[in-house]
């Protein structure tokens, strides 16, 4: 059983990346289950839209994932409600519409739980992320109530990401975290068998502030007059990461950094 996860989506660079390629990877890397944090997806950079849920899941994506950018389409809030593939931040304040997590049939059959979570620090305001996993866990388990689980920790700072990879440690198959676009260079299996890493990395061009386009992202720096930011369009770079799951545990045997394309030195 392989699950393929792939970091936050920026913009028609990252998207098309995506259209173009992800099902001949799932092909031939023999995909089983495949998630992409789509926050970014949308033209501007900011948020997604039902068509380009429908792109996604017509390519091969099983389950989109979000953030702090989850509203920034206006449409994402009506539609998230039909659309049980996406999901937004568990430990959003609970009236928010959506949910953050699902239970879902991979390629294979088996059951996959999927939970999107968000980060407290330097975040926008949610409910208590460390609290949230822990009523999370209380309710849910491993091989009881799916075969594999997914966590997709939307945050910024790596002690808090770091600190939610041990916290799900011999209790999810992998912990990733999203947001910060810069792929980290840790990953591994932790002590009890949870595929970690503490950033997936974008989908995006990386000639640029991540994912955005960097002549502007410097004037803003610089506190010049500068124009609405917008994402890079040179050709994408798809990171994230494949992750080799024990069936009869739910854990992961391995987990392998996923680089492809444009600007970064590819791997696996
Ligand atoms: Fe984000």
């Amino acid at each position: 059983m392989k699950i393929l996860f792939l970091g936050d989506v920026v913009g028609i660079s990252g998207r098309s990346m995506i259209l173009n390629n992800l099902l001949s990877k799932i092909k031939d890397k023999k995909i089983d289950f495949v998630v992409v944090n789509g926050e970014n997806a949308a033209d501007t950079g900011m948020g997604l839209t039902e068509s380009i849920c429908k792109d996604f899941f017509n390519c091969g994506v099983d389950v989109i994932t979000t953030g702090n950018h989850v509203w920034a389409q206006k449409e994402t809030v009506s539609h998230i409600e039909k659309e049980n593939r996406l999901l937004r931040p568990r430990n959003l304040f609970a009236a928010s519409p959506g949910k953050g997590f699902g239970i879902f049939t991979a390629k294979n059959e088996m059951k996959v739980g999927v939970l999107n979570l968000m980060g407290n620090v330097f975040m926008k305001k949610c409910e208590d992320v460390f609290e949230s996993a822990d009523k999370f866990l209380q309710k849910y388990k491993l091989k009881e109530h799916y075969d594999f689980l997914i966590v997709d920790f939307h945050a910024e700072v790596t002690s808090e990401k770091m600190a939610i990879g041990h916290f799900f440690d011999g209790k999810a198959t992998l912990v990733v975290g999203t947001h910060t676009h810069i792929p980290t260079n840790d990953e591994r299996v932790l002590k009890n068998g949870t595929a970690y890493q503490t950033d997936a990395g974008m989908c995006g061009d990386y000639d640029s502030v991540i994912g955005m386009n960097k002549e502007n992202s410097i004037n803003r720096f610089l506190k010049k007059k500068s124009i609405k930011h917008f994402p890079a369009i040179g050709d994408a770079t798809l990171c994230g990461v494949i992750v080799d799951c024990d069936i009869e545990t739910g854990l992961a045997k391995k987990i392998e950094k996923f680089i492809y394309g444009g600007e970064l030195k590819n791997s696996h």
